[in-house]
């Protein structure tokens, strides 16, 4: 058996993610596509393997907050089904082992300390005593991240599309669209619900140094969904801004603080700078799942700092120095006040966020 995340197949010339698992069927093997190929190759990793999972995760081979969290705790489930526990204790013990190493895959989407920490908890207040048990309410609640984050996503796409006017055009950074989730994405979610109603959106997608997230994935997704996509080079959006060709931004995000300020991939606080500047607006879209109510703001988020190679080798090709020191953080904060609203699935909160995340419930996490 396979548990997929972000499979993608052709219906009526239309894109959408496919998630299919049968739960009870064991043992089963995480499946992901390998975002490392796109968009040269369309291929799928499969892996049951807890070392391996992990190495998915750190090598962005599955990318994106709430891919990651998904991932993350499918691919538990999935190891943990081969475990020869022959008590809960020993079962419980191993998977906090494992979830812990999964957690040090990447350290900035909170995501996927989200997922994990809900399976592990999950069976914790299980009073099972079987690890067979234990194994069927692992994979249970795993699934049930899967399938709640394509809800999370469809309805933050309702929310996002009330912003979208027919011949409208959005600029979007790095990829925050259906192979960042379970779903059809967060920031590119209500492109996509537009675009299904008959709305005309033109989309601009950053090409996002140094991995290309946007240039490799944005404008793949978008482009085999149909939707107009242009792709520019991350120094070109001040330009374009200047020239009055962007209506909104709207960007994903890894880890909101409970004052609004939102880590996102690197480039995304020099776009809200210039979108304030050139008075566009500036929308976050993102799932409770990457709302940390734990840390006050962004000075508190940790911002993984990736190999410089992925600069100085961009693809295998030098293209800096080999002796020259590299700078690479993958993620910038910012800061609350640049952000013209988030976009959730229960709503969209204008400032102040403090009193917004209240309101709509998001301070129980
Ligand atoms: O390093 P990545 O590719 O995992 O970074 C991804 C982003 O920054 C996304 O914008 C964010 O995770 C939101 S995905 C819905």
């Amino acid at each position: 058996m396979i548990y997929e995340t972000v499979r993608w197949k052709m219906a009526d010339d239309r894109i959408c993610a496919e998630f299919a698992g049968n739960k009870g069927l064991m043992p089963g093997k995480l499946r992901l596509i390998d975002q490392t190929l796109l968009p040269e190759k369309l291929e799928y990793v499969e892996s049951d393997d807890i070392a391996e999972i992990h190495s998915f995760i750190k090598r962005l081979v599955v990318r994106g907050a709430p891919a990651i969290g998904a991932a993350a705790a499918l691919g538990l489930a999935a190891a943990m089904q081969k475990s020869g526990a022959d008590s809960r204790e020993s079962f419980m013990c191993e998977l906090r082992r494992s979830a812990d190493y999964l957690a040090s895959s990447r350290p900035t989407a909170v995501n996927l300390f989200w997922a994990l920490g809900r399976c592990v908890d999950a069976l914790k207040k299980s009073d099972a005593d079987s690890p067979d048990t234990l194994k069927e309410k692992l994979l249970e609640e795993a699934f049930s991240i899967l399938n709640e984050d394509m809800l999370l996503c469809e309805n933050i796409g309702k929310n996002g599309a009330t912003l979208l006017k027919d011949g409208m055009t959005v600029l979007t950074h790095c990829n925050a669209g259906a192979l960042a989730t379970c779903g059809i994405g967060t920031a590119l979610a209500p492109i996509y619900i537009a675009h299904s109603r008959g709305l005309k959106i033109k989309v601009y997608a950053d090409e996002t140094r140094p991995l290309l997230q946007g240039a490799r994935l944005t404008a793949w997704e978008l482009d085999k969904a149909g939707i107009d996509v242009t792709v520019i080079c991350d120094n070109m959006a001040g330009f374009l801004m200047g020239k009055g060709r962007i209506d909104l931004v709207i960007t994903g995000a890894d880890r909101i603080a409970a004052n609004g300020d939102s880590a996102n991939k690197i480039g995304t606080y020099s776009l809200a700078v210039l979108a304030r500047h050139h008075k566009v607006p500036f929308y976050i879209a993102a799932p409770y799942s990457t709302i940390d109510m734990n840390i006050n703001d962004g000075t508190a988020i940790p911002i993984e700092e990736r190999a410089g190679e992925e600069i100085s080798r961009s693809f295998g090709k030098q293209t800096a120095p080999p002796t020259v020191k590299i700078f690479n953080p993958a993620f910038d904060v910012t800061p609350h006040e640049l952000i013209s609203g988030i976009i959730t699935e229960k709503g969209l909160i204008l400032p102040p966020y403090k009193d917004g995340l209240k309101r709509y419930g998001l301070q129980l996490l």
